[in-house]
This record gives structure tokens, sequence and C-alpha cells, in this order.
């Protein structure tokens, strides 16, 4: 089938099955435009309770389909291709956590929303990249200590700018990872005019050598809105199709081209149209572990940034 049949297809589908898009900021750049929203992980997450489609086809990885179905409990959410995990997410365990708990008996468990459902319920609250600090500043400043889960680099983030002390699992993102200071040094020597907006993911070297730091959707915020024409990009390259989209006339360099989740690149038109056709893979989680993981992610969304 030729791609703008396949599009056709799927808007035919998405109508029949009462159906909405939403899509991550790294899918691929054609899923990105078919979808009906397009954003970070707290943005999907707010689109996701509030949708009054009965299905969502997610874009994204698993971690973020199941976030969805508990913020939504009684919609379809679909996952177009199974195998779409987020390593990261997959570095800890409920059982980790139980571990954790027995050694930090008086802390407060914060989860990054890049964690299992399982993990999720074992927790007392969970963020994104775009409130962590928040976050852990509310905590902090109620007199709470945190132990956060599972990204050390996003602890170390809101640790160094919040001031408090953080038990920081030890678990990364290895797409991030793969960006290195000499990568970012050398796009800065090509383009020395060009301001470097990096993902709390990355490691404390490179957020060193950037001017802001934040989410992906705030990303998309600062490149339109700052008085800039050209911007080092340090995250996954998926989003440089936006970026570009967004703003034509600015210029975007990805800091690495290594930066690719594989995982974020599954999700392809063909899929979703079979997704929706055969409402393929839907996402169940039982009870106990849902009512769980609720109570945990609750306050995500009270927090904007
Ligand atoms: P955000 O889009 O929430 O910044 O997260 C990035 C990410 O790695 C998602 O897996
Ligand atoms: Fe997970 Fe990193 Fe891929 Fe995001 S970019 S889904 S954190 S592996």
């Amino acid at each position: 089938m030729s791609q703008s049949s396949l599009v056709s297809e799927i808007i035919r589908l998405k109508k029949e099955r009462k159906a909405v898009i939403l899509a991550h900021n790294y899918q691929l750049p054609e899923v990105q435009d078919i979808a009906d929203f397009v954003g970070d992980s707290l943005g999907l997450s707010i689109e996701a309770a509030t949708t009054d489609a009965k299905t969502i086809i997610f874009c994204g990885v698993h971690f973020m389909a199941e976030t969805a179905k508990i913020l939504s409990p009684g919609k379809t959410v679909l996952l177009p291709d199974l195998n779409a995990g987020c390593p990261m997410a997959d570095m800890i365990t409920a059982r980790d956590v139980q571990e954790l708990r027995r050694q930090y008996p008086k802390h407060t468990f914060l989860c990054y929303v890049n964690t299992s459902a399982a993990v999720k319920a074992e927790c007392d609250l969970c963020c994104t990249s775009a409130n962590a600090r928040s976050m852990v500043r509310d905590i902090a400043s109620a007199g709470g200590k945190v132990v956060f889960v599972p990204d050390k680099h996003l602890a170390g983030y809101a640790a160094a700018t919040t001031g408090c002390d953080i038990v920081a699992w030890q678990g990364f993102c290895p797409t991030h990872a793969r960006i290195t200071p000499e990568d970012v040094l050398r796009q800065k020597e090509r383009h020395p005019e060009a301001v470097v907006l990096a993902h709390p993911e990355c490691s404390p070297e490179v957020r060193g050598l950037a001017r802001e730091v934040v989410s992906t959707e705030i990303m998309c915020h600062y490149a339109h809105n700052m008085n800039a024409g050209e911007f080092i990009i340090a995250t996954e390259i998926g989003i440089l199709h936006r970026l570009r989209k967004e703003n034509p006339a600015k210029r975007f360099y990805p800091a690495s081209e290594e930066a690719l989740c594989p995982n974020m690149k599954l999700t392809t038109l063909e899929k979703i149209r079979l997704s929706l056709e055969e409402m393929l893979h839907p996402v169940t989680l039982d009870r106990d572990t849902l009512f769980r993981a609720k109570k945990c992610i609750r306050r995500m969304l009270e927090y904007r940034s």
C-alpha cells in the first residue's frame, strides 16, 4: 500500500473506531504527521486522561501506553508494536523497589514515568522530566527525603538544581548516553552561534554545556520562542522533525546522530493501520496494580512544570 493510501485508511479506521492517535516527539516523521496530538510524556498523559475518544492508539513506548491505561482505564489503549519497550524502565523492578523500601522506610519514593505500572504501584509519587524538579522541591519543603528511580541523570539534575539530597537508583537511558560532551563541543565549534538545549536524561557533562535543560515539549517551546536562529539539540533525534516543521526559518543540529532510540522507531504507519483494523495490542493491567499505580500517578498531572 502506498503511503497516501495508508494515511487515508488510517483516517477511515480512526473514525470508525472513535480513536485518537497520540504520538511522542521521538516518533517517525510520518507517524507524528498523522497523530492528533504530539508531545512529551506529561502532555501525552494529560491528553490520554482528558480525551473523549473510546480508543487511544499510543505511538510511543510501553510505559507510556500503560500510563494512558492507568489514567483512562475505561478506554481501550492500543500499542501498535508490543516490542516498543524502554530499556531504562526495564532497569528496575517492583522487587527492587520493595528492597529499597526496607533500606529507606521513611523516604518518599518518587518514580520517573519511565517505569512499569508494577514499579509505579510500589512508589508514592510519579513525575516526568517536565515536573521532576517541582515535585522534589515540594517533597523536601514538606520535610520529606526522596528516593528517585530509575534515572540517575534526572535524579542528579533535580538534586543539583533544587539543592535537595536524593537517593538515586543507577538507571539511565542508553540513547541519551550516546551523546558525549565531545559531540556537543564539536557541534559548538561548527555552529558557534547555536544555543544548546539538552534533555535531563543526558549526562551531567552534557547538561553542563547546555543553555537550558528541559523536557522535549519545553524544548519545542524554547526553540519557538527564543530569540535565536540556530540550536544544537541534545536529545533523541526524532524531535528534529517537529522542531524543523514548527520553525522553518530556524536551524537545528543534532548533538549526535547516534542518539536514536530504536524502540521509538518501531511504530510505523502500517502497524498503526493494523492495530486499528484488528484492535492490536490492547494494554491490560490487573485491578490491584492499576489502582495502586493510579494513586502514585494522580498528582503528576497537577504539576505542569
Ligand atoms: P519527555 O518527552 O517527557 O521529555 O521524555 C523523554 C523520553 O525519553 C521519553 O522516553
Ligand atoms: Fe527509554 Fe531512552 Fe528510548 Fe526514552 S529515549 S524510550 S528513556 S530508551
